[in-house]
């Protein structure tokens, strides 16, 4: 059992970290981006009214994020399992409405795994990032590149570049951060559940340092 959140800039390893974790503990992965990008491919309504603000870099309006999330969490394999939050909460208002939650199920988070990465590795990350169509494996085409460029070593995809991560939508959404999201840092430092992590390490050593945080 794992409850925990996954806090960071655009681009600080969140996702990638996520992937590694979720195999480890055995609890389900979830990303709010992942979900939105699911809805906008198949032309959900939820998926018309969130795309404008993604492709915008700003965030998508709270009243459309936190139902869906206290949803998710509010099932079976969330119960017994626990949950990785990645990408939520990103406001403070986002926050209270999982405290809320969270105490209303006598439940408590086990820790906030905060990523710190400067902005110019931010930048090269996001707008080298490449995902994959079919299976969604992400990759870089420096840091981690795939075997065959433009192939998924994975499943064989394409490869592809996110809507938002060109470079002034990518800067956007880390300014987005600084303002709206960066403040839970010291609301979870308040709760205890904070625990600081530097993103810039290799992708090894900063899963190693996790667990070591976490527990086996
Ligand atoms: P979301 O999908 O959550 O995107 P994000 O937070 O901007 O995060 P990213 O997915 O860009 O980065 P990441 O930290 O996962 O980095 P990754 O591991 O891929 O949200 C997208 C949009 O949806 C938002 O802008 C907003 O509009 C909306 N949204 C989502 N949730 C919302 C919410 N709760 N409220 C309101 N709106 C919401 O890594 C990036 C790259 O770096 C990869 O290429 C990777 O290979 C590489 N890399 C990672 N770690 C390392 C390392 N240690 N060394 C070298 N390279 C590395």
């Amino acid at each position: 059992m794992l409850r925990a959140v996954l806090l960071g800039p655009p681009g600080a390893g969140k996702g990638t970290q996520a992937v590694r974790i979720v195999e480890k503990y055995d609890v389900p992965h979830i990303s709010t981006g992942d979900i939105f990008r699911k809805n906008i491919k198949e032309g959900t309504e939820l998926g018309k009214k969130a795309q404008e603000y993604m492709n915008a870099g700003q965030l998508v309006p709270d009243e459309l994020v936190v139902d869906l999330v206290v949803d998710r969490l509010s099932q079976e394999d969330c119960a017994t399992k626990g949950f990785l939050l990645d990408g939520f909460p990103r406001t403070i208002a986002q926050a209270e409405q999982l405290d809320k939650f969270l105490a209303e199920n006598g439940q408590k988070m086990d820790i906030v795994i905060n990523f710190t990465v400067g902005n110019e590795t931010l930048m090269a990350r996001l707008t080298g990032r490449r995902v994959c169509k079919g299976c969604g494996a992400s990759y870089h085409i420096i840091n981690i590149p795939p075997k065959q460029e433009g192939v998924c070593d994975r499943c064989g995809g394409v490869l592809e570049q996110r809507k938002d991560d060109n470079e002034e939508t990518a800067a956007n959404r880390i300014k987005v951060y600084d303002e709206q999201t960066a403040p839970l840092i010291g609301y979870y430092k308040e709760t205890g559940a904070l625990a600081d992590f530097n993103g810039e390490l290799p992708l090894d050593e900063i899963f190693d340092k996790i667990v070591e945080a976490i527990g086996e």
